[in-house]
């Protein structure tokens, strides 16, 4: 009998990383959750559990505390890749605390591949975002557009941690790592037994549309109807969660199977339509019959006017792509709100 390859997942209770969990049990791997809980809770686990019938093993490590993951290696040599997403990721909150933001999001990446190189754990898949492009010059944006001057700490954290990865993959033959650079990841598992869950007031725009189609908040508040955009609200690329847990697993594949050219290479995980925001509350309309109070107010500052996704590579090379439809995974962002909420 062979067993499993054990896949190390940091930030496995939260939002992508639960979801990625499931993809990964659903695929046939063991995993390990490696997450301090900053920013989850560990019902989380329980969920995971219910949907695949297998509990992940889990160790509630900061990824930060060398010791601790430096033992949770010694104490799995099985381990076989790495994927991290165990970082701090609220724009707004890194402008006010930019050191909290380097030091949770490199310092982790840092440990991680101190682990990785020294446990000969050669694979690594990188929560990488969008927002590494700025406003790109070229829509929809393809992997080889520059990288522009990151908009805040947080996407510093981003566009730094995909150098550190392509130094330590200089310096080591052995080790070799796909970035997935996000676009908008929304929706939640059809069973609504995960989902997103954020702390406090919502700073992303689907928590705030299902909150307040809920009844948490009064109304939503549309940022800008003066942009360059057909409509004059933000065009973004909302990727389904489940979608994007996916390609995690194919990354997986495409790594462990050798097939990369590169050491590291990059794959925009998007859809490849963009959606304005005042696109976006009609579709939930729509889709879930819902009413949801709305009203246009001034712009966000640090907010990018309109960006989209070129999949191309991603569906050439890794053999993914985007299945949900809008409409489903809006209606399965609303069924998780309703669920916690108790909503029937
Ligand atoms: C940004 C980053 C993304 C990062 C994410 C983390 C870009 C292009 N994207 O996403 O990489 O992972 O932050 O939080 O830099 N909006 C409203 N009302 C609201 C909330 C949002 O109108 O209450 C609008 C925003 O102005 C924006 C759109 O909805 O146009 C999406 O906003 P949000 O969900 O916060 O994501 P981004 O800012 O695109």
């Amino acid at each position: 009998m062979t067993t499993a390859p054990l896949i190390l997942i940091t930030g496995g209770a939260g939002y992508i990383g639960s979801h990625t969990v499931v993809a990964l049990q659903q695929a046939g791997f063991d995993t390990i959750i490696v997450d301090d809980l900053s920013n989850s809770e560990p019902g989380v686990i329980d969920g995971i559990t219910r949907i695949t019938g297998v509990r992940p093993h889990f160790e509630q490590v900061d990824c930060c505390d060398k010791p601790a993951l430096a033992a949770v290696f010694d104490n799995h040599p099985a381990i076989t890749a790495a994927i991290h997403f165990a970082a701090s990721k609220s724009v707004g909150e890194s402008v006010r605390q930019p050191l909290k933001y380097y030091r949770n999001n490199l310092l982790s990446l840092i440990n991680l591949l101190d682990e990785m190189i020294r446990h000969h754990v050669d694979q690594l898949v990188f929560s990488s975002s969008c927002t590494v492009y700025g406003q790109p010059d070229h829509l929809p944006v393809a992997e080889d557009e520059p990288v522009k001057p990151a908009m805040s700490p947080y996407g510093n954290t981003k566009q730094i941690g995909e150098e550190i990865i392509r130094d330590a993959a200089a310096a080591n033959d052995r080790l070799q790592a796909v970035l997935l650079r996000y676009f908008n990841p929304i929706g939640a598992h059809p069973s609504a037994e995960i989902g997103e869950r954020p702390a406090g007031v919502p700073q992303n725009l689907v928590p705030f549309i299902t909150q307040t189609a809920a009844g948490l908040r009064n109304e939503l508040s549309i940022f800008g109807d003066d942009y360059n955009t057909p409509d004059g609200s933000c065009i973004r690329d909302y990727i389904n969660v489940v979608d994007l847990a996916k390609a995690h697993v194919t990354a997986l594949h495409y790594l462990l199977e050798r097939k990369n050219a590169q050491p590291v290479e990059a794959f925009n995980i998007g859809t490849g339509r963009g959606l304005s925001v005042l696109e976006l509350i009609a579709l939930f309309r729509k889709a879930t019959g819902v009413d949801l109070p709305a009203k246009i107010v001034g712009r966000r500052p640090g907010d990018i006017e309109q960006v989209w996704a070129n999949p191309q590579k991603a569906n050439d090379v890794l053999g993914w792509r985007a299945l949900e439809t809008i409409d489903d995974t809006l209606r399965s962002a609303w069924n998780w709100e309703k669920r916690i909420r108790k909503i029937t």
